[in-house]
């Protein structure tokens, strides 16, 4: 028998129980775009990864619920050490953090001394920990804009946000190979076959994307800035090339309009649904407001050198609102 079905009355009202117990908790629950739609309208707040890391760095609560993958828990807990920062499945990994280990990292670094890290806050503590800012699709142009011209740059882990990057401000970067799973599944073969479907359909991309789709796309940027493009646009219909999960947002805020998921490989987008994300369930959300775990538990050692490029990057952002973004 499932373990955790046996551990639920089946009779229980979630919505209401989560709802009871944040407040009797004086709990916080923070969404990204990318979880299931009944999480999303249950947060707090949803956002992308620097609204998110802004708001747990500012709540007052007591715990903040983090519905999103481990290392973004992680940067809640590095940001604000004496809350407790609980996320429903400690197994919510992300393929790019595991694309690149600390101790090979470590080594890739001590290589290059006099290059500065740039790291995408899609990654372990322990790898923030080597790095000398963290940036994330939201500011990452912004930041490297503030570097000198001549600022030797290792980006790491993602090589597509590091490509873009680089090619669209001319610097060179050293890049580590990285990338994220869901991102890599889009087929530009099946894309183009939809935009002729679609013609007046502009598409939207996130970084994250080879570049063979973010070739095809109108609007490049963080999810928050394709939230907006796609709300703003003039079109009917507008084609995204991210995770699926954001779609949500969208239909929620423009009913009358259409928003197509890039295909994958088979022609549609359910192989592009993030596997870590999807772990996170309302039942697990309940569980874990319940009994304040699974628990963020950081060693304060790597705590401590993980903040830093944290709170660097937030002084580099820009102060306002969504930030100025990859357009
Ligand atoms: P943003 O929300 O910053 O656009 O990042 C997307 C992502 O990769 C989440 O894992
Ligand atoms: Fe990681 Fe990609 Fe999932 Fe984002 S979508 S959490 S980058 S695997």
């Amino acid at each position: 028998m499932n373990l955790m079905a046996s551990t639920i009355d089946p009779t229980l009202d979630l919505i209401a129980e989560i709802k009871r117990l944040r407040e009797e908790k004086n709990a916080v629950i923070l969404a990204h775009y990318y979880q299931d739609g009944a999480i999303q309208d249950i947060a707090d707040f949803v956002g992308d990864s620097l609204d998110l890391s802004r708001k747990a760095a500012e709540t007052n609560a007591d715990v903040i619920v983090f519905c999103g993958v481990r290392f973004m828990a992680e940067v809640a807990k590095i940001l604000s050490p004496q809350k407790t920062v609980v996320l429903p499945d400690m197994a919510a990994g992300c393929s790019l953090e595991d694309s690149c280990p600390p101790d090979e990292f470590k080594k890739f670094v001590d290589a290059h001394p006099d290059h500065m890290v740039l790291s995408y806050i899609n990654c372990s503590a322990a790898v923030k920990a080597l790095t000398d800012i963290i940036v994330t699709s939201s500011n990452a142009e912004h930041i490297v804009n503030q570097l000198p011209e001549h600022q030797k740059i290792i980006f790491a882990p993602d090589r597509h946000l590091g490509g873009f990057l680089s090619r669209k401000l001319g610097r060179d970067m050293l890049l580590w190979q990285g990338t994220c799973i869901v991102h890599e599944m889009f087929s530009e073969k099946e894309l183009i076959k939809l935009k002729a479907r679609y013609p007046d359909a502009p598409v939207a991309a996130h970084p994250e994307c080879p570049d063979n789709i973010v070739q095809h796309a109108d609007h490049t940027g963080s999810t928050s800035s394709i939230l907006k493009f796609a709300l703003e646009s003039d079109a009917d219909t507008v084609i995204i090339a991210t995770e699926p999960g954001i779609i949500h947002q969208m239909e929620k805020a423009a009913p009358h309009k259409t928003f197509i998921g890039a295909p994958g490989a088979d022609g549609n987008c359910s192989c592009n649904t993030c596997p870590y994300m999807a772990l996170n369930t309302m039942e697990k959300l309940y569980l874990c407001l319940r009994d304040l775990g699974p628990e963020i538990d950081l060693d304060e050692q790597t705590r401590v050198a993980a903040e830093k490029p944290l709170r660097r990057m937030l002084e580099m952002s820009p102060q306002t609102g969504p930030s100025k973004d990859l357009s």
